[in-house]
């Protein structure tokens, strides 16, 4: 049975693979919606790949939510070097616990690496935004988090982050309306992965992402992610992702 299962899930990430036109996808067992413990499973595969892949001292700009925080949780030092965690961008209306800054602290912990923080206020205005990024120290980091080696980060499905973030009415209005579907790094997508809306923060921008220094990995599973994983990967960029066998297997009844 065991064989049988792996044997299942390779075929598996092969046709995901050909559906997303992803080279490198991992799928755990199960369905994360349902089960705790399977993104506590797709946590360890990102921290395994990251602990026997990791060649040299570099840095990792990561993103808020509860999926990159089980790949915290599931962190161990890496086999071959250590290194710089950042968070990829300010906050965007998370809880402590889901913000990039604590999970960006909590992996340098737990891999025994150096981190720094961005503190930016949440929400931010057009005007504390252009004064902000004439700071020395915002500079500074910001260029460390522009520079990175790896992002790492999680899709949302778009009106479940919106609620959960305490978006205005006015602005889940707006993302009803454009039809948005998905959210990664602050940035709200439809079907097509066009960019509907964004959070006002400071850090990484899509943009940053399709020259290729950067090394991006997706984690985000369940079956209730399948649209909102397959809307983020249309446009966006990413080099593996890691995913689970419901949403997987969803995509691919739906595509
Ligand atoms: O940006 C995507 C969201 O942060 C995903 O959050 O991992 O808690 O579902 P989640």
């Amino acid at each position: 049975a065991y064989m049988h299962q792996i044997m299942g899930l390779s075929v598996l990430e092969k046709q995901l693979k050909e559906t997303l036109q992803l080279d490198n996808i991992i799928i755990v067992p199960g369905n994360s919606d349902e089960q705790e413990r399977v993104k506590q499973e797709m946590g360890k595969a990102c921290a395994t790949f990251l602990r026997e892949n990791i060649e040299e001292a570099g840095t990792i700009a990561v993103t808020g939510g509860t999926t990159i925080a089980a790949v915290a949780e599931m962190m161990t030092p890496f086999d071959k070097a250590s290194c710089l965690f950042v968070p990829a961008r300010g906050g965007i209306g998370e809880k402590e616990e889901n913000q990039a800054n604590t999970i960006a602290a909590k992996m340098a912990r737990q891999a025994k690496g150096d981190y720094r923080l961005l503190y930016v206020p949440d929400p931010l205005s057009e005007s504390s935004y252009r004064t902000m990024i004439e700071e020395p120290a915002v500079i500074d980091i910001l260029q460390i988090i522009q520079g990175s080696d790896i992002v790492l980060h999680g899709i949302g499905d778009a009106i479940t982050m919106a609620k959960r973030r305490k978006t205005s009415n006015e602005i889940i209005g707006k993302l009803q309306q454009e039809e948005a579907v998905s959210e990664a790094f602050g940035y709200y997508f439809n079907d097509a992965g066009e960019v509907v809306h964004k959070v006002k923060t400071i850090g990484l921008h899509l943009d940053d992402l399709t020259g290729s220094s950067h090394s991006v990995i997706t984690v985000a599973g369940g079956r209730s992610k399948a649209r909102a994983i397959t809307s983020y990967l249309k446009q966006g960029r990413s080099d593996l992702l890691i995913t689970d066998e419901a949403a997987a297997e969803t995509i691919l009844r739906d595509n």
